[in-house]
């Protein structure tokens, strides 16, 4: 049985200091060019002092056509290292350890921000308007991912996590939904997961073993190719291709509702996989200290604060010191956001995007 103060040790050797990581979270503070402003300095402060184990950067995109959100941070050109840097410092003063989140957004990134006709995904997508990749922009793409995760480890990051979620490039090049590609990038699950290997397998040789790769997925229980995603899971575990995986669930209680594995937990689903070295951390819903609990007991190795601590930035201080903790629901009024120092263009966001705030 692990508890939430327990430390953790990463195959790199880094240690958490106890099972709280902060989940990527967006927040469009970001200067126009992907530099990191003052506000990201000031937010991730405030984060930094609130107990984390590991703070994770929000999805920072690694080439300028993966942008997909107003003031999202940028890791493509060196201009972007010295913000990062500090985020880096400011996350080793509070003893976290940090860990940028490497993005492109693919067919959801978007037209007013990278010029019409820039979308691009695994194969031509009529819904979105993005065209299909050429193979040498796939091998320019996973080459950016690797260079971004050496702009990373330059600017002091312990290491990075991939976002292979929510229909962003990585998870389209996974579907076979959207990934109809009829090179070796598609085709069946090894072809489909071959970008990412190749990524991992980059990452690895420029940034050494020292350096921690993590992967973020997403778990639907409507999934109907979840037994697919599941194998590739376990051959990831078995080859310890990355260092920890972060698994999107919507909550601990979401079932599987089709296919083979039906009525089951979701998260056990995954959590009872022989996982070797590779840690395995949850988000979803975590909103109180019993919340956490409940996921280690699930078989997670540690929990992604979300939401949570865009309520509290202080989620595991809070957490650590009440087993009764839990954050208050939003929506919430914008004064509670403003009143805890978050800046209007965050607060903004918050309110027209996620329905954190309540209406006026
Ligand atoms: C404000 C906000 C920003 C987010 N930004 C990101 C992001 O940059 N990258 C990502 O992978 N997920 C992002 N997410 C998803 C969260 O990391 C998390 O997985 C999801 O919200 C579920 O956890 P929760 O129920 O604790 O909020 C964001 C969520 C919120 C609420």
């Amino acid at each position: 049985m692990s508890f939430l103060t327990d430390p953790l040790t990463l195959a790199t050797g880094s240690v958490l200091e106890n099972r709280f990581a902060l989940a990527p979270l967006t927040n469009q503070q970001s200067n126009d060019d992907g530099t990191a402003s003052e506000h990201d300095l000031h937010w991730f402060g405030q984060l930094a002092a609130g107990g984390y184990s590991m703070l994770t950067t929000a999805a920072a995109n690694v080439q300028s056509n993966g942008k997909s959100f107003a003031g999202q941070l940028g890791i493509y050109d060196d201009r972007h290292i010295a913000g990062l840097s500090a985020m880096a410092e400011i996350a080793h003063r509070h003893g976290a350890l940090a860990s940028v989140q490497l993005h492109h957004g693919g067919a959801f990134a978007r037209h007013d921000l990278i010029g019409s006709g820039a979308l691009v995904g695994p194969s031509d997508d009529e819904s979105t308007g993005a065209r299909a990749l050429t193979l040498p922009e796939v091998e320019q793409l996973r080459d950016d991912f690797v260079t971004a995760a050496a702009c990373a480890q330059r600017a002091d990051f312990d290491g990075i996590e991939l976002h292979g979620a929510f229909g962003f490039i990585l998870s389209a090049f996974l579907s076979p939904e959207t990934n109809r590609r009829t090179d070796h990038y598609g085709g069946n699950p090894d072809g489909r997961s071959r970008l990412l290997r190749e990524i991992i397998e980059g990452i690895r040789a420029s940034c050494g073993s020292g350096f921690h790769i993590g992967l973020r997925l997403a778990l639907s229980g409507q999934d109907p190719h979840l037994p697919e995603l599941r194998d590739m899971v376990a051959v990831f575990l078995e080859r310890g291709l990355v260092d920890y995986l972060d698994l999107v669930v919507r909550s601990l209680d979401t079932r599987v509702e089709v296919g083979l594995h039906t009525g089951e937990l979701l998260v056990d689903l995954f959590t009872d996989l022989p996982r070797g070295t590779t840690l395995v951390g949850v988000s979803g819903d975590v909103m109180s200290a019993a919340g956490a609990q409940r996921a280690l007991d699930h078989g997670s190795d540690f929990v992604f604060v979300a939401s949570g601590a865009v309520v509290h930035h202080d989620f595991p201080q809070r957490a650590l010191a009440d087993q009764a903790y839990e954050t208050p629901r939003p929506p919430l009024p914008a004064s509670f956001f403003r009143d805890q120092g978050r800046s209007p263009a965050f607060v903004d966001y918050l309110e027209e995007s996620l329905g954190f705030v309540e209406a006026r």
